[in-house]
């Protein structure tokens, strides 16, 4: 079974989200599994301390290297295959390709940074990769967590039924999405436009593909500087 293992000082955000729709009814089915382990119970001395000032003085505070690894080491054997990923805005950007490779394997061990992040030498020692979902700063790695297990679990067999088949979805084949329509024919004065009406399967998909490219094109050229993938 695939399965998630979140390290994380706020175990309750989890499954969140994912315990609803087809996340959730999957996850009722044990098509996968999610465990969130609490790093606050690693936690040093009375006050269960998990951060420190950061060394070299400055803003914030950093999550310490031996509470993480303390909670990694009784959370996850040392032979377990998962990669583990250390969702923070420094990392390589997720892209669905990786996405699709996590999918296939036997799950994920994430670990959610707070403050200002986590000691360097934990991320070192204990061979975490980082990940980004996006330039932006989120509060904490939580938020991103769940947005890769999310996209990751969408795609194991049995959670989307057909839908999920979607090679034509974005990013799939290299390009965006094709815009959808369905009922009533007309809304507000727009219609639907003409072909897809037409009951022409090859003309819908030559207008489709067209679309798909003008929208890319329109809106992340970077997507096709050097031609689509894979039209
Ligand atoms: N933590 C904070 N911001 C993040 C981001 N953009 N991606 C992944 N983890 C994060």
């Amino acid at each position: 079974m695939w399965r998630a293992t979140v390290l994380t000082l706020f175990p309750e955000m989890f499954p969140g989200p994912l315990g609803l729709s087809l996340a959730g009814e999957a996850l009722g089915r044990g098509v996968w599994e999610i465990e969130a382990a609490d790093i606050r119970r690693h936690g040093l001395g009375r006050h269960r301390a998990v951060d420190d000032t950061p060394a070299g003085g400055g803003a914030g505070m950093v999550m310490r290297a031996d509470v993480v690894a303390a909670c990694l080491d009784a959370t996850v054997p040392a032979g377990d295959p998962r990669p583990r990923l250390y969702m923070s805005p420094r990392g390589a950007p997720l892209t669905q390709g990786r996405v699709r490779s996590l999918g296939h394997g036997a799950g994920v061990v994430v670990l959610c940074g707070r403050y200002e992040g986590v000691d360097e030498r934990v991320v070192a020692a204990r061979g975490f990769e980082e990940v980004s979902i996006g330039d932006y700063v989120l509060s904490g790695g939580e938020l991103a967590a769940l947005v890769l297990i999310d996209a990751c679990v969408r795609l194991l067999p049995g959670v989307m039924g057909a839908a999920a088949s979607g090679l034509e979805e974005s990013f799939e084949n290299g390009l965006l999405e094709y815009p959808h329509y369905t009922r009533p024919r007309q809304f507000e004065g727009r219609d639907i436009p003409a072909v897809l009406l037409s009951g022409d399967h090859g003309k819908i998909a030559a207008w489709r593909r067209a679309e798909a490219l003008r929208l890319t094109r329109e809106r992340r050229p970077d997507l096709v500087k050097d031609g689509p993938a894979l039209v």
